[in-house]
């Protein structure tokens, strides 16, 4: 047994050294390791030496399954090598292959909207100012000269928390908020750009919106600085040749009241589809602020007036670019998003 096994050394020294692929290797190693192989077969007869003879030769035994082993792995380690070193010279790097495109995205369209609506308001010197989407019933309705049971709520259901906060329906309460903290302070010249809530959900309506409020509160303002303003906004917003008209309306924070429509942009007032052939979209409602809310504030409504007005974004952007469903801007479908 002695002899088997120094013939097995020799064999497996002889062997090794010349394989090199993995497969082979592997069958050397089933050969004189594996469960049927040489060594282990050796191992197996042990029981036919007497019991002084046996640890000398499962010793033995051993030492000849480690030397075994140790080959097959240094052998391995080079095999390994050599094909990772085959691998690379078959890859080529061609530097002359055109670069991957960087696909760049851009601002959503009810983004470059509202973007552009602070850019024109600015440039007239309004000042801009964020009130919270989660409000006070108080600010909402109350402070706007709505009370409780008025049934101009009911224009705008909405979703509450607790009976008295709830999503904001409008970017109004801005305006009760900005004349609380600054009275008596004047003017007041901002815009309240933000997110709005209502319980509405359709093709034009989304239970959720975007406003932008815009509000001036100085001495001896009138009916014509509100007409004014709104007409140079809409020439920068849709072109120098847009008219537009006051149409008297009722909001209970403003009187008078008037919702603004603009010469349809589509055929130029001529009358169209996009304009129910009337000629004029209405684009904003708008009035004189209520006497009721600059008194609620702490203003005086014998020194001061004001106008406000409040339009919605979604809307702007489908007539300016001609979109029938107010849900393409919230799906984020690329086909729709990629043509602003
Ligand atoms: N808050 C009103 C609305 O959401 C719009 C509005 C704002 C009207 C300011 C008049 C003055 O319908």
């Amino acid at each position: 047994m002695f002899d088997q096994l120094q013939k097995i050394r020799q064999q497996a020294g002889e062997l090794i050294p010349v394989v090199m692929d993995r497969q082979k290797l592997n069958e050397i190693r089933v050969r004189f390791l594996g469960k049927k192989g040489e060594v282990t077969r050796v191992l197996r007869s042990m029981g036919q030496l007497s019991p002084e003879e046996r640890p000398r030769l499962g010793k033995k035994a051993n030492e000849i399954r480690d030397y075994i082993e140790n080959l097959l792995e240094q052998k391995l380690a080079l095999i390994l090598a050599r094909e990772k070193e085959e691998h690379l010279q078959q890859e080529t790097l061609d530097v002359t292959l055109p670069g991957r495109n960087i696909i760049l995205g851009h601002r959503h369209p009810l983004t470059q909207i509202m973007n552009e609506i602070k850019e024109i308001f600015l440039g007239m010197g309004f000042e801009i100012v964020e009130g919270p989407e989660v409000e006070l019933d108080y600010y909402n309705f109350e402070a706007l000269n709505i009370p409780k049971d008025h049934p101009a709520r009911d224009m705008q259901d909405s979703f509450y928390i607790t009976p008295e906060i709830l999503l904001r329906t409008h970017t109004s309460p801005v305006q009760a908020r900005v004349y609380e903290a600054r009275v008596p302070e004047i003017p007041v010249r901002i815009i309240a750009p933000g997110k709005v809530y209502r319980r509405d959900d359709d093709a034009t309506h989304s239970p959720m919106f975007q406003q932008v409020e815009g509000f001036l509160i100085d001495r001896q303002v009138s009916l014509a600085d509100l007409k004014g303003t709104l007409l140079a906004f809409v020439r920068q917003m849709f072109g120098p040749d847009r008219e537009i008209r006051l149409r008297p309306s009722f909001f209970p924070f403003t009187e008078p009241s008037a919702e603004v429509d603009v010469s349809c942009i589509m055929c130029n007032g001529v009358g169209c589809r996009t304009c129910s052939h009337t000629g004029w979209l209405e684009i904003l409602g708008s009035g004189m602020v209520h006497p009721r809310v600059l008194e609620i504030a702490g203003y005086d409504p014998e020194q001061v007036s004001g106008f406000a007005f409040g339009m919605g974004v979604e809307r702007i952007a489908m007539l300016k670019y001609g979109i029938d469903d107010l849900r393409l801007f919230f799906e984020n479908d690329l086909r729709f998003l990629k043509q602003f």
